[in-house]
Parts: structure tokens; C-alpha cells; sequence
């Protein structure tokens, strides 16, 4: 009996230890969809998280997560303004936590082959060397580009989406174009978890 109680007071504190953050940017959806698929893949594997847009969510003290995911869309070569807020505001609290942090966009040029490792970079390497932030691991994925009569995309950014999607691949510019990957997602995923629980 009381074997079996320290057996679950020790699996609780276990789960509380591995607590991760996804915290994401969007502006039209794209970067949501990856981070809430993230969030069931920690789930798989027995680590709870908590998930917030950071535009419109309070944001958690961090000091309290095992481990943190950050992720944002692109629009014209740039974050969402709040993901730049979140990581410039809480720099020292990122750099200084005990677990893995990972970044990642969700961009229509990541997913052009021979764009990809220079995007990958300029995205995620070179902006977070530019806030002096300090990664695990950093991916960029293929984003939705939506150019479809349903799209919640603004005709103006529709303009600049359908301009911007000729250089992808199959690109339909009055349809959907989801170019992410969820196998590469998951993979990236994964990763992370390894990590997390390798500590
Ligand atoms: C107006 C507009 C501008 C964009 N500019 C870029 C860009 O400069 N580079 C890029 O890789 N993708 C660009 N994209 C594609 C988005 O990054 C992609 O659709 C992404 O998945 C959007 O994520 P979100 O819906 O989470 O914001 C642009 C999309 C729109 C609508």
C-alpha cells in the first residue's frame, strides 16, 4: 500500500518535472495547426504541456517547464511581432533554463528545395543569434499557404501570397497549398522528447 503510494507521488513528480511550454505565433493559422500536433505528440509519449498563442494567452512563468518549444509564422520575411516580444522579454529566462528549447517556423520558402537550408538559417539561426538566444535545435518547415476563396487571408496579403507562391512547388494559386510535413515534424518532435528525456 504505501509501496504502491511512493511509487505514484514518484511518477507525479515525474510528470510535473517534465512539463513542457509550446508557445507559438500564427497569423493565419499554419503555425497553430503544427504546435497543437506537437502538443499531441508529447502526449503519446506521457509529457504534459500547456500551449499558448502567445498574442493572445498570459505568458507563463517559464522558470517552471522542463523544456520549451517556440515556434511563428512568416509574413515578408519576419516573426510575428509577439513571438519577437516573448523571446527579446524573457531572453535571460530562455538561455537559462534547465531543459531543451527548440524553435521553429512555418515559412512558404522553407518548403522550395533549394531554398530551404539558407531559409532555415536566416529564419531561425541568424534572427535568434540577433536576440542573443541560445537553441537546442531549430527547424523550418513548409507553411500553408492558403490562396483558396475561404482563405482567411486579406486580399492584400493574398496578392503577396499568390506572388510569393509561383516558386513552389505545385502551387495552386486559387486553392490550398499545405506544405508541411508532418513526418519531418514529428521527427523534430521526437527529437526533442529524446532530449528531454535523456535529462
Ligand atoms: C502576406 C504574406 C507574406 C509572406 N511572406 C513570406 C516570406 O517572406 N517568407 C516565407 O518563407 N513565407 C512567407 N509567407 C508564407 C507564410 O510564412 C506561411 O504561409 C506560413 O505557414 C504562415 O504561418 P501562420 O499562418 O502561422 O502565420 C507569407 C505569407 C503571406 C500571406
Amino acid at each position: 500500500m504505501i509501496e504502491a503510494s511512493i511509487v505514484k507521488v514518484w511518477c507525479d513528480l515525474g510528470r510535473m518535472v517534465m512539463k513542457v511550454l509550446v508557445a507559438y505565433g500564427t497569423r493565419y493559422g499554419a503555425t497553430q495547426g503544427i504546435a497543437e500536433k506537437m502538443v499531441e505528440w508529447l502526449k503519446e509519449n506521457d509529457i504534459d504541456s500547456d500551449i499558448i498563442n502567445v498574442k493572445k494567452d498570459q505568458w507563463p512563468d517559464l522558470a517552471q517547464y522542463a523544456g520549451l518549444i517556440i515556434g511563428s509564422g512568416i509574413r515578408i520575411g519576419q516573426w510575428t511581432k509577439e513571438v519577437k516580444n516573448f523571446i527579446k522579454k524573457q531572453k535571460k529566462d530562455i538561455n537559462s533554463l534547465d531543459g531543451p528549447k527548440v524553435f521553429f517556423v512555418s515559412s512558404g520558402y522553407a518548403a522550395i528545395p533549394e531554398r530551404y537550408l539558407e531559409i532555415k538559417e536566416e529564419y531561425c539561426k541568424k534572427a535568434l543569434d540577433g536576440l542573443g538566444v541560445t537553441v537546442d535545435d531549430y527547424e523550418a518547415f513548409g507553411g500553408l499557404m492558403n490562396a483558396s476563396p475561404d482563405s482567411p487571408v486579406g486580399w492584400l496579403d493574398k496578392r503577396m501570397l499568390k506572388i510569393a507562391g509561383r516558386a513552389s512547388p505545385n502551387f495552386d494559386p486559387n486553392g490550398v497549398n499545405d506544405y508541411r510535413d508532418w513526418e519531418k515534424i514529428e521527427a523534430f518532435t521526437k527529437e526533442f522528447i529524446e532530449i528531454l528525456k535523456g535529462k
